[in-house]
């Protein structure tokens, strides 16, 4: 009996002794890869001590915030941009930190990613830009930028996607796809309506629901619920009377109670001006503020952050209840479980020629051919012997400026360089200035390194460039903006819709010496060009980063067939665009306040309304070969099962290359309780096709296609009745129509 009892005790220790054993070798459900991230998150949650949530809320330097050191939770790090991953700063300071090893590729801005109207290479820039910020220690990357472009003038627009809602979705998802497939957050921003930079961190926007939800919202809910974005960035700017940063009407019962986001919500830098709001408006995590109580920009002052002691204090003293800090975190740590925490996230890479190749791909396919009257471009390599490049653009860096979108670059190839590499001895390339737009280059410590001095005047500079342009075979000349305040940059818009430095004139003389004139125009807005009928070839480009000149020199060459198209309209002057087509409360406002009175009407919308003609339309874009478009069709059969139908075209390559066509899909709703545009981008395409070939485009839609925002139900209505399923080549190369009805 005794043996027995001894026999059970040692039985009950050794298994005792187990299963503390496998209690301690049992991993923690948060550092459990097996365990669904919600169970990690809880978990992680209730390990956690007041002061280690409240410390996840809050910036601890210029661009990180803290993780969980207890738990082993690591920091996050943010960086810009949407173009390439920003040179490291120092602790506590815009200034660059003058690392050696931080010199990134720079890949195109995204208005030019808009104009390849080519979600493949979406995908493909948000995997190099991700491989690029993963590779960096980086996991939360502060783009893309997806603000609508209501104005021309909007200093920020060059960072966007252009005026139309469905094209900006369409290109925003595989981006952030693209990004988050290295493990790293797209926070897409700014969320909402940072459509202009004066006034942007004060400015309260006017806006009705039904053109918040039409035009300047679908970018924001196609990002989080088909991009599936882990990050979201509130905007500095005002929405009913509350900073977009902490907004009840944007992130608590649109962005998380109608789209179901997950994510993170990101202040802008400086954004944030209230604790209480921050608290109950949404916001999870506060960075970049000016906050000592006392003065803007006091090192080290993130204690005094809306979301740091204040917030502690309102928790501690009961004021508060924990759960509103327990929210915050639960959305930190599912970013941390979603990006540092996943152990089988790749690697990255940085700095590649890979990422290089990929820019100038998505160059070449986003570089616009506007004007090729007499065929003039491609340049016949084979008959030109000499070549007079003109204009600041031509040898300016881009890559450095224009506000937190601004790089530090391994290389950036320029116009005139690209085009010497390219041409080489096949003809002779000589180069005169035109005009000195800014000389300078450098932006938070960052130098582009060029001496742009000059000393001659704007006349002898134009004189030299006239005299040496009757010489030549042919002329380009590259200008346009540049990344100057006041021009394509973040803090200031433009003062004039005009080419700034006297741009026309030297382009004007220029025609008068020599016939053969190509202008090439570097921006990421609408220009006026009043000399369009003295020059036969005009070719729109971007800020198109480390290869700009290489992809620019291709296309002019003819290596490369352009297929891009405008993401915005080019109207012949500033008013005939709806946003300047009222008063100053219009834009940009007065005392604070913006009034979006155009609507709906935004970019083609309004031009369609008034029935104004653009200099070239949206969507518009010019190859070097010729299509020709067949009859269209509307097949409805499935209709009544799927709620989808498909509209087709065939098209026909009638030119001697191959080529692509972007197709569009317009929907016009011919009789609605509501007005409607003309014809609203619901579809597009783009089909590559060898010469002579012919290729059946079919886009097919839903019914959300027909859809528009009833602000009193607030809900998309479809109405019975006739449509017209309208194909273009551009928002005015209308090319055929069907009809149908919707019952
Ligand atoms: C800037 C910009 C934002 C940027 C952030 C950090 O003010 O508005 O786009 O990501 O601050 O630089």
């Amino acid at each position: 009996m005794k043996m027995k009892k001894t026999l059970l005790l040692l039985c009950i220790i050794l298994s005792g002794s187990i299963s503390w054993m496998n209690a301690q070798n049992e991993k923690p459900i948060y550092l459990d890869e097996n365990k669904p991230i919600e169970e990690r998150v809880e978990d992680a949650l209730s390990r956690m001590t007041l002061e280690e949530k409240v410390a996840l809320c809050h910036a601890q330097s210029k661009f990180s915030s803290a993780g969980v050191p207890s738990l082993g939770i690591p920091e996050n790090w943010a960086t810009d941009g949407p173009h390439g991953i920003r040179p490291e700063v120092m602790w506590d300071e815009w200034e660059q930190a003058e690392w050696t090893n931080d010199s990134c590729i720079a890949f195109p801005a995204l208005t030019c990613l808009a104009a390849t109207w080519n979600p493949e290479m979406s995908l493909l820039y948000g995997k190099s830009i991700g491989e690029e910020a993963r590779y960096r220690n980086k996991n939360i990357l502060l783009g893309p930028g997806v603000n609508i472009y209501r104005t021309p003038l909007n200093g920020r627009n060059f960072e966007y996607m252009g005026e139309d809602p469905f094209l900006t979705s369409q290109i925003v998802v595989p981006y952030i796809q693209g990004v988050q497939s290295n493990g790293v957050a797209a926070c897409v921003k700014h969320y909402a309506l940072n459509n202009q930079e004066i006034d942007r961190h004060t400015v309260n926007v006017n806006v009705d629901d039904r053109t918040l939800y039409e035009i300047y919202l679908p970018a924001f809910k196609a990002a989080v619920q088909e991009g599936k974005a882990w990050a979201i960035m509130g905007a500095y700017n005002r929405y009913k009377e509350q900073w977009a940063c902490h907004n009840d009407y944007l992130l608590n019962k649109i962005l998380r109670d109608e789209w179901n986001f997950d994510g993170v919500v990101v202040s802008d830098w400086g954004g944030v001006n209230n604790t209480k709001e921050a608290i109950y408006h949404g916001l999870d995590m506060e960075f970049g503020s000016w906050t000592d109580g006392l003065s803007e920009g006091a090192s080290n002052a993130y204690d005094n952050y809306y979301l740091s002691k204040p917030f502690l204090r309102l928790l501690q003293s009961g004021e508060v209840d924990v759960e509103e800090v327990n929210k915050k975190a639960r959305n930190i740590l599912r970013l941390a479980f979603r990006t540092t925490m996943d152990k089988n996230r790749p690697w990255g890479s940085f700095a590649t020629q890979a990422h290089g190749d990929a820019g100038r791909k998505i160059a070449e396919e986003g570089i616009v051919l506007l004007q090729n009257n007499n065929n003039l471009l491609p340049i016949d390599l084979t008959k030109t012997k000499k070549i007079l490049v003109v204009g600041e653009n031509a040898i300016k860096a881009m890559t450095v400026g224009g506000g937190s979108s601004s790089l530090k670059a391994k290389y950036e190839v320029s116009p005139l360089d690209g085009l010497k590499a390219r041409i080489g001895n096949q003809a002779e390339v000589i180069y005169a200035r035109g005009y000195v737009g800014d000389a300078s280059g450098e932006y938070n410590g960052v130098v582009s390194g060029q001496d742009l001095s000059e000393s001659r005047s704007a006349d002898e500079l134009i004189a030299e460039a006239v005299n040496l342009a009757k010489g030549v075979d042919v002329v380009v000349f590259i200008g346009g903006l540049n990344k100057s305040d006041f021009q394509d940059s973040e803090g200031n818009d433009r003062k004039s819709y005009d080419l700034p430095y006297s741009q026309d004139k030297v382009i004007t003389e220029l025609s008068k010496a020599n016939k053969n004139l190509v202008v090439v125009n570097i921006s990421g807005n609408a220009v006026a060009m009043p000399w369009t009928k003295a020059v036969p070839a005009i070719v729109q480009s971007w800020y198109n980063g480390s290869e700009s000149g290489n992809a620019l020199a291709s296309i002019l060459v003819g290596d490369a067939n352009p297929s891009g198209k405008l993401p915005f309209s080019f109207p012949v002057r500033l008013t005939d665009i709806g946003a300047h087509s009222f008063d100053t409360e219009c834009y940009p406002g007065v005392d604070k306040e913006v009034t979006y009175k155009e609507g709906i009407f935004v970019g083609y919308r309004w031009l369609d309304k008034e029935k104004i003609k653009p200099l070239f339309p949206f969507g518009h874009g010019l190859s070097y070969t010729t299509f020709k478009y067949g009859k269209v069709s509307v097949d409805k059969s499935n209709m009544g099962a799927t709620d989808k139908l498909t509209v087709s075209v065939s098209v026909t390559n009638t030119g001697n290359r191959a080529g692509s066509e972007i197709v569009q899909l317009y929907i016009k709703d011919m009789k609605s309780s509501l007005p409607r545009p003309e014809k609203e981008l619901k579809g597009f395409d783009k089909v590559s096709l060898k010469a002579g070939e012919t290729k059946t485009v079919s886009i097919t839609i839903d019914k959300s296609a027909l859809s528009f925002f009833d602000p009193v139900k607030h809900e998309w209505v479809v109405e019975e009745g006739d449509f017209e399923a309208i194909i273009g080549a551009s928002a005015s190369d209308i090319k055929g129509k069907a009809s149908f009805k919707f019952q």
